[in-house]
C-alpha cells in the first residue's frame, strides 16, 4: 500500500512523507524548496512532487493520503474547555462552540487543491484525517521500533484543541490516557516567553533553551505563570497564551503575552545585547517547563515506565533537548525515543504511520533521516558552471581525507553529501563542519558564517566507538535530540562543542547509516586524536537548511566560508578553475 502523509495543518512546517508497504521512502519539508523558513501558510506541493519522483511512482499510484488534523465533535470537551477559558474574548469562545471546525474545513480545501494540483486526484484517492496529537504520538511510537508497552507523550503549541497528551502504545495501538486543551499549553507558554525574550515563536525556543544555562533559575519565581498541582495544570491567561484584546502590542504586532506580564517582568527584550534580567528569566522558564513536564509524565506514565522503561516523545516541545535529558534521567527510564522531526513537519510521518497501522501494515523502525533529495557529482559541477560567481572547483580522489586535512587545519568546511536530512538537524549531509578541539572555530563560524546569536551552542558528531566514553552512557543518540553530560577528561579535547553547563547535544554516527561521514570522522581522528567533529547545519541565520547544489553555492558566496565540498568536488574561492 502506498500512503502519502501531509503536514501543514497548523499553518507552519508543511512537509510530505511517503510510505510504501510500511517503509518510509521519502520525506521532506516544504521550506527547503521554497527557501522561506517554516514555509508559513503554505501546503506541501513541492514536497509531494518530490516524494513521488523519489519513489519513482505516478500520482495515480497513491492509495491513501493521511492528514494530521481531524474534525472535533461539538460534544468533545475540548471545544467547551476552549470556550470557557476564553470568556474574555467572546467572539473566539463562540466560534469554538458554533463553528469549531472552521480550520479543519479550510485545511481540507487546501489539501484537496494540493491533491488535484499534483495529479493525485482528490476524487479518486482515499483521504484520511488523523487527530493532530495522535499523529504526533504515532510519529514517535510507530517509528521507535519499541515492541514492549511504551509510554507516549506529545507536547506542542496546539493541534485542533489539544496541547498535551499522555498515552501508551501496546501491540501497535495507541491508547489515550489524558489530554490537556488550549489555552493550557506548555508549548504556548514557552513560546510566549520566547517572544517576550525577543525571539520568534516556533524558532527562538532553541535560543531560550541555549540562554538558560547562563542564567540563575532561582533568582525569579515565575510560578504564577502556571498553576500546577501534580496531575493537572492551568496556564495563567492573564499573563500568557492570550488572544485578542489581552495581547501586548508593539508596532502593530500582537504577542502571546499581556501588558500585565510586562508590568510584572519589565519591558520586552530587544536586540541581542541585553542580558540582565533576561537570561535569568530564560533559566526560570526552562526550569518551570522541566518541572511541570517531568511531574506530569511521572504522574500519568510512571507505572508504564516502571514496567518497561520505554518512552516516546513528539511535538515541538520534544525538540527541547534539556527536557529530554531530564526524561532520560528519570528513574526507570531505559530508553527515550524522540522522532527527530518532532515538530509539525513530523506529523506527515505520524498521520501516514497511524493509517498504515490501522490498515494492518507493519511500519519499519526509523534508522536514519536521509530522506530528502540527493544530487550527483555531475549535477554539482553543472550547478557550478551555471552559477553567477563562476566557482573554481577540483575533483577530489579521496574526499574524506581531503576534508579532514582542511578541517584539522582549523578551517570550517561546508559539507554537502547524499540525501538531505528530514527534520531540523543536520546530521552530516548538509552540514558546516569544524575541528572541535581547535580553539575559536565555533566563534569563527558564529561571527562570520552563520551570524547566529551567541546563545546557540555548537554540537558534536562522534563515532559510535567513542560515544560511551565521552557521553558516559549507552543511551542511543542518532539524531541530536538529547544532551548528555560530557566526561571531564573529554572537555578539554573538544571544548568547542561542550555547552556552558558541561553538556553536549550529540549525534552518534554509525558506519551503516552514513559511511562517508563516518570515514571523514575517522580521518579527522587520525589527524587530531579525537573521533569527534563539530557539526552545524548548512544555512545562515534565519534561512532553511540548504537543499540543492545551487542553494549551497548561494550560501557559500553569501558567507565567509572558504571551502565547500559537494559530493566529490571541492569548491574554493581562489581562482583555479577546474
Ligand atoms: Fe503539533
Amino acid at each position: 500500500m502506498i500512503i502519502l502523509g501531509l503536514s501543514g495543518a497548523v499553518f507552519h512546517d508543511p512537509s510530505a512523507a511517503l510510505f510504501i508497504d510500511g517503509k518510509l521512502v521519502a520525506a521532506v519539508e516544504e521550506e527547503r524548496f521554497t527557501r522561506d523558513k517554516h514555509a508559513k501558510g503554505r501546503f506541501p506541493h513541492e514536497s509531494t512532487r518530490f516524494c513521488l519522483e523519489q519513489a519513482g511512482i505516478k500520482p495515480s499510484d497513491v492509495d491513501v493520503v493521511a492528514f494530521p488534523y481531524a474534525k472535533i465533535d461539538l460534544f468533545n470537551k475540548a471545544r467547551w474547555h476552549y470556550a470557557l477559558r476564553h470568556w474574555y474574548a467572546p467572539d473566539r469562545a463562540l466560534t469554538a462552540l458554533f463553528n469549531g471546525n472552521r480550520r479543519y474545513r479550510r485545511n481540507i480545501r487546501q489539501a484537496m487543491r494540493l491533491l488535484d494540483d499534483t495529479g493525485i486526484d482528490s476524487k479518486r484517492v482515499r483521504f484520511v484525517p488523523v487527530e493532530h496529537h495522535l499523529a504526533h504520538a504515532s510519529s514517535a511510537y510507530h517509528l521507535s521500533g519499541f515492541k514492549e508497552k511504551t509510554a507516549i507523550v506529545t507536547i506542542d503549541g496546539k493541534g485542533e484543541y489539544t496541547t498535551t497528551m499522555f498515552a501508551y502504545g501496546e501491540r501497535g495501538r495507541i491508547h489515550k490516557i489524558k489530554e490537556f486543551h488550549d489555552p493550557d499549553s506548555l508549548g504556548g507558554l514557552y513560546g510566549a516567553l520566547t517572544e517576550y525574550l525577543g525571539f520568534d515563536m516556533l524558532d527562538g525556543e532553541f535560543k531560550v533553551m541555549g540562554m538558560a544555562p547562563y542564567g540563575d533559575p532561582n533568582r525569579f519565581d515565575l510560578s504564577r505563570l502556571i498553576k500546577y498541582d501534580n496531575c493537572s495544570y492551568k496556564v495563567n491567561t492573564k499573563l500568557t497564551n492570550v488572544i485578542g484584546m489581552r495581547r501586548y502590542k508593539e508596532n502593530d504586532k500582537g504577542y502571546f503575552f499581556s501588558p500585565q506580564l510586562v508590568k510584572w517582568l519589565g519591558p520586552k527584550r530587544h536586540g541581542d545585547a541585553i542580558d540582565d534580567p533576561y537570561i535569568d528569566y530564560a533559566a526560570s522558564i526552562q526550569q518551570l517547563l522541566e518541572k511541570v513536564a517531568i511531574g506530569l509524565i511521572d504522574h500519568y506514565l510512571g507505572d508504564i515506565i516502571k514496567e518497561t522503561g520505554k518512552i516516546c516523545f513528539a511535538g515541538g516541545v520534544a525538540l527541547n533537548v534539556k527536557l529530554n535529558q531530564r526524561i532520560i534521567d528519570m528513574p526507570h527510564v531505559k530508553e527515550l525515543f524522540v522522532q527527530p522531526a518532532a515538530s509539525d513537519a513530523g506529523t506527515a510521518i505520524g498521520a501516514a504511520t497511524y493509517v498504515a497501522m490501522q490498515e494492518g501494515e507493519s511500519v519499519e523502525k526509523m534508522e536514519h533521516v536521509y530522506l530528502g533529495p540527493s544530487y550527483t557529482t555531475q549535477q554539482c559541477m553543472d550547478a557550478c558552471r551555471a552559477h553567477e560567481h563562476n566557482p573554481a572547483w577540483e575533483l577530489l580522489e579521496d574526499v574524506p581525507a581531503r576534508a579532514a586535512d582542511i578541517i584539522a587545519n582549523g578551517n570550517p568546511v561546508a559539507w554537502f553529501q547524499g540525501r538531505m536530512e528530514f527534520g531540523p538537524r543536520a546530521l552530516g549531509n548538509r552540514s558546516i563542519l569544524g575541528d572541535p578541539g581547535h580553539k575559536g572555530v565555533a566563534d569563527r563560524i558564529n561571527k562570520k558564517i552563520k551570524y547566529r546569536e551567541r546563545w546557540r551552542p555548537f554540537c558534536p558528531s562522534m563515532l559510535d566507538r567513542v560515544a560511551t566514553d565521552i557521553l558516559q552512557t549507552d543511551h542511543p543518540s542518532p539524531y541530536m535530540t538529547f544532551t548528555f553530560d560530557v566526561a571531564d577528561k573529554w572537555k578539554s579535547h573538544i571544548p568547542e562543542v561542550v555547552h556552558e553547563d558541561g553538556t553536549a547535544r550529540a549525534q552518534v554516527v554509525t558506519r551503516d547509516t552514513n559511511p562517508r561521514y563516518y570515514q571523514l570522522i575517522e580521518e579527522l581522528e587520525k589527524r587530531t586524536g579525537n573521533a569527534v567533529i563539530l557539526n552545524t547545519s548548512l544555512n545562515r541565520r534565519g534561512e532553511p537548511m540548504v537543499c540543492s547544489p545551487t542553494d549551497a553555492l548561494n550560501m557559500f558566496y553569501g558567507s565567509d566560508l572558504e571551502y565547500l565540498i559537494m559530493e566529490d568536488i571541492l569548491v574554493t574561492k581562489e581562482d583555479m578553475h577546474g
